[in-house]
C-alpha cells in the first residue's frame, strides 16, 4: 500500500461524495501559482472539519495557521448567518492571498484574518474578551502547538471541539529521539493534551493524497 493507492482512493471517495468545487480548485491552483507550499488539508479533510462544525452548530470558529485560506473556506461555509471565523496567519503575503481567496469564495465578511505570530495574537484575543469559540483548528508551526493548545483552552467553553493537524508525521511521532523539531513539538503537545483533565481526546492516523499523518480531536469537558 502506498501513496499512489491512498491518492486513488481519495480521488474515488471525493469524486463520489464531495461536490465539484471550482472555487476551491481555483484557490489551490492560485495558491500554488503564488508559491505557497502544497500543505493545505485534503478536500475530504476539509469536509470533515466542515461536518464537525455543522454537527456542533458552530457559530464562532478559530483557526491557527491560515496559509492560503483553503481550510478557512471549508470551515467558514459551515457558519450560520452571523457566524464568524477568526484565523491567524504569521506571514503577511499568505494572509493577502488568503484574503483574496476568501473574497472569491464570497466569505470575506465572515472571516477575520489576523496577521502575526499566533503566540502573540492568541493572548491578544484573550485580552479582547474574544470567545468562547465552538471549534478551534490548530494547523500552524508544530513547535508551538503546546502553547497554542493552552491558549485554545483559555478561549474555550465546555463542548468546544479542538482539532489539530499533523500529529503523526509519517509515523515519526513515535520516535522519542527524533531530531525533527516538528515531531518533538507534536510529542510535547500530545503529552500536554494527555495530562489535561479539562479535555477528552483521541488521535487518529490518516492516509490519503497528503500522505501519512493524523488528527488530534479533543472536546472540552
Ligand atoms: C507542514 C505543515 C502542515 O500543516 C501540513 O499539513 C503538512 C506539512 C510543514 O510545515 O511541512
Ligand atoms: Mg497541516
Amino acid at each position: 500500500m502506498d501513496r499512489a493507492t491512498w491518492t486513488a482512493v481519495d480521488n474515488y471517495l471525493n469524486g463520489l461524495l464531495l461536490p465539484n468545487d471550482e472555487v476551491l480548485e481555483g484557490v489551490l491552483a492560485d495558491s500554488s501559482g503564488a508559491g505557497l507550499p502544497p500543505i493545505s488539508i485534503a478536500p475530504n479533510q476539509g469536509m470533515l472539519l466542515q461536518l464537525l462544525a455543522r454537527s456542533k452548530g458552530a457559530e464562532a470558529i478559530l483557526e491557527i495557521g491560515t496559509l492560503g485560506g483553503y481550510s478557512a473556506i471549508w470551515l467558514a461555509r459551515s457558519l450560520p448567518p452571523g457566524g464568524r471565523l477568526t484565523t491567524i496567519e504569521l506571514e503577511p503575503e499568505r494572509a493577502h492571498i488568503a484574503h483574496q481567496n476568501l473574497e472569491r469564495a464570497g466569505l470575506a465578511e465572515k472571516v477575520e484574518i489576523r496577521v502575526g505570530n499566533a503566540a502573540r495574537e492568541l493572548p491578544r484575543l484573550i485580552d479582547e474578551g474574544a470567545g468562547p469559540f465552538d471549534l478551534i483548528f490548530i494547523d500552524a508551526d508544530k513547535p508551538q502547538y503546546t502553547d497554542y493548545f493552552r491558549y485554545a483552552l483559555a478561549l474555550s467553553a465546555p463542548g468546544t471541539v479542538i482539532v489539530a493537524d499533523n500529529v503523526v508525521r509519517g509515523g515519526e511521532v513515535v520516535n522519542p529521539e527524533s531530531e525533527d523539531a516538528t515531531v518533538q513539538g507534536v510529542r510535547s503537545f500530545l503529552a500536554a493534551v494527555a495530562e489535561e483533565p479539562r479535555v477528552t481526546a483521541m488521535g487518529l492516523q490518516t492516509v490519503g493524497s497528503k500522505g501519512y499523518d493524523g488528527f488530534l480531536l479533543a472536546v472540552v469537558n
